[in-house]
């Protein structure tokens, strides 16, 4: 069956007005746009999703469980901590900026991924006493390695140390020195090999991290950037200095990123995990 010219035209423009975009210029009756990311030709499924993030989210989309002392100290106490984990923990705990941290969920969730992945090689960004440093080197084979940066010289000996009592610091090629600097050496040299890379520095360079950490790792590696929920302070109007203004930023970039798959949740203070796409 054929089509008149101006069947055509009224029902481009019926098209157009039910899409509220008469007399914006004219949009081809059947052309399907191609979706970025999964470059499939059809509707950008992915780009439509995306809700201004201030928007109240679907109703039904709405079930969580508030978090208590109580109902943390229980989950966490569901999972047994490996007894140098715990020393470390009892280490940290006690200096002023303990709560650098990560938590014991997110190092066991990083575990569990980097087991799923048959990681080899992981990056560190910000290693502090060697918590996570620890738990990540744990989950890798002994034939693994894990690349961790630390610009403080004192704590980056304290995380050594433990790397050495919980016989692991064969897997840790720890570097010291600003990472900015230090990971760009590895980008440099062309490497593309990473499954894994965890940053958790400076807040205001986690966004260059990113970009180099993607380049550094493999089409189905993960880059999981840590602190994205910044103890709340991104949905807070009132909080709007440096840090917050950068992982608001962050967040928004992450968000629009076609080469990556993104899952943000809420395991310590909020991780993204970007999934890179691509052929492996
Ligand atoms: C939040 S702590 C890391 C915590 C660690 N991942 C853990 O789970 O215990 C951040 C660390 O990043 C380090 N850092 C900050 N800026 C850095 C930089 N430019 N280069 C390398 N390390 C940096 C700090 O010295 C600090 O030890």
């Amino acid at each position: 069956m054929t089509m008149t010219r101006t069947k055509m035209t009224m029902m481009t423009m019926r098209v157009e007005k039910m899409a509220g975009m008469a007399g914006r210029g004219r949009v081809p009756l059947f052309r399907r746009r191609v979706c970025a990311r999964c470059r499939r030709g059809v509707l950008d499924q992915h780009q439509r999703r995306r809700r201004p993030l201030s928007s109240v989210v679907r109703s039904g989309n709405d079930k969580f469980t508030e978090m208590t002392s109580d109902l943390y100290s229980y989950m966490v106490n569901l999972n047994d901590e490996s007894p140098i984990l715990g020393e470390i923990s009892d280490y940290t705990t006690g200096l002023p900026a303990g709560h650098m941290k990560s938590s014991p969920e997110q190092v066991r969730l990083f575990a569990l991924l980097l087991k799923m992945l048959r990681a080899q090689r992981a990056i560190e960004i910000g290693v502090f006493t060697g918590y996570s440093t620890v738990g990540i080197a744990q989950a890798l084979p002994e034939d693994g390695v894990l690349y961790a940066f630390e610009r403080d010289p004192e704590i980056l000996k304290v995380a050594k140390g433990f790397c050495e009592k919980a016989g692991v610091a064969h897997k840790v090629k720890a570097i010291e020195g600003d990472a900015a600097v230090e990971v760009q050496r590895l980008v440099d040299q062309g490497r593309s090999d990473f499954d894994f890379a965890f940053i958790d520095a400076n807040k205001r360079a986690q966004k260059a991290y990113y970009e180099q950490c993607l380049k550094l790792v493999r089409p189905g590696g993960l880059v999981v950037v840590d602190n994205v929920l910044w103890y709340g302070r991104v949905v807070d109007s009132e909080r709007n200095d440096k840090n917050t203004i950068a992982i608001r930023e962050l967040n928004q970039y992450l968000r629009e990123d076609d080469r990556i798959e993104l899952t943000v949740l809420p395991v310590g203070d909020g991780i993204a995990i970007c999934r890179k796409l691509g052929e492996s």
